[in-house]
């Protein structure tokens, strides 16, 4: 049920990524909170995060750069999935502001599942595409500075703003392909992570910290046996960018290693839907995603929920 149905192959034909121009450094934070650099960089990895921009404003500008660089127009995009959990407004979803800003004419999708809603949109994508549809903008897009409590030195020093997007599409010659994946939520751990209406992300930091781990061996494990693959066959693992520690603590029971493992935490803080997109273009500009690499996407997040994919690589986004 949970491996992907083979035939319609699966391809990155573009992806991009835009952070907005204002940052905010941990030095800067500790000015108004109990905190210092030191602190928050050795606890979380985190330096520094960017803010500022709307939801819909971040989402537009790295769709644009990722249809740009898999050289299609509007006319050709048949579906826009926008994974947020920061969205403009509780009603309508942010999907079809975005989805005028960029003059697509086609249906348009938020996604809530926290930080693991990019790898869902993936998931959701490959579908569409076995649904027939030719292309799909997978995108993740927060504007979290509105709802971080900068008074909350639990939660104020984690967040930031930022989006990513790719588009994808089919690949008949089936050099790229989705190999795997595995999803899941545990509604039971929804008050350890939230905001209600209105109100500010609240946290149980500890204990999201151990549910993550589980969540991410799990997941991965699920992912890479439903793949036929193991740890030693993965190339890049581009896990959601939370927290270092809790990336370290996972990988000591998977066995992968920091060399196999590309994160951007240090400059972006924890995006959420945003994370995952942002480190892949990094990657990407980083010439660490070559012809026939095999990536695992992993994710996890409020909820509790999680999201592994993983992929074999075809073509140049560049
Ligand atoms: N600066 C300085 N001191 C801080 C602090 C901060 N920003 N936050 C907490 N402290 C203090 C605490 O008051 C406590 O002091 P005490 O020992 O005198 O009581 C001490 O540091 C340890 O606090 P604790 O809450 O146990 O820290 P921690 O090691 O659990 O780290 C988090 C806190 C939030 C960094 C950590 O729990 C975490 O990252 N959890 C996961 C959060 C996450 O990733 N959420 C998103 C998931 S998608």
């Amino acid at each position: 049920m949970t491996s992907p149905a083979p035939g319609v192959g699966f391809r990155f034909a573009g992806v991009g990524a835009h952070l907005p121009d204002t940052i905010v450094t941990n030095d800067d934070l500790s000015k108004n909170m109990d905190t210092t650099h030191e602190w928050i960089f050795d606890r979380t990895g985190i330096g520094q995060r960017h803010v500022g921009g709307t939801t819909s404003e971040l989402a537009t500008a790295a769709c644009e750069k990722a249809m740009q660089r898999a050289g299609v127009g509007p006319e050709d995009i048949d579906q826009l999935l926008l994974a947020t959990t920061s969205p403009d407004f509780i009603c309508p979803g942010t999907a079809p502001q975005v989805a005028h800003n960029l003059g697509l004419d086609c249906g348009a999708l938020d996604i809530q599942a926290a930080c693991s809603g990019w790898v869902y949109g993936l998931v959701h994508a490959n579908g569409l595409l076995l649904q027939g549809m030719d292309r799909i903008l997978v995108a993740g897009a927060e504007a979290l500075d509105q709802i971080t409590d900068y008074t909350d030195r639990g939660t104020g020093i984690l967040f930031g703003n930022g989006a990513g997007a790719a588009v994808v599409e089919r690949d008949p010659t089936g050099a790229s392909e989705l190999l795997g994946f595995d999803l899941g939520a545990a509604g039971e751990f929804v008050h350890i992570l939230y905001a209600e209406h209105g109100g500010l992300l609240q946290m149980d930091g500890k204990e999201v910290f151990r549910q993550a781990v589980t969540a991410i061996n799990r997941s991965a494990t699920n992912a890479l046996e439903r793949a036929g693959l193991t740890v030693a066959d993965i190339d890049l693992v581009l896990p959601h960018q939370a927290n270092i520690r809790i990336v370290e603590a996972a990988w000591k029971k998977l066995g992968f290693t920091m060399e196999q493992t590309a994160m951007r935490l240090h400059e972006t803080g924890n995006t959420s839907a945003a994370s995952i997109p942002l480190v892949l273009d990094q990657a990407l500009d980083q010439g660490r995603i070559k012809e026939g690499s095999i990536v695992m996407f992993l994710g996890f997040g409020a909820g509790m929920t999680w999201a592994t994919t993983i992929h074999r690589w075809s073509g140049d986004v560049r």
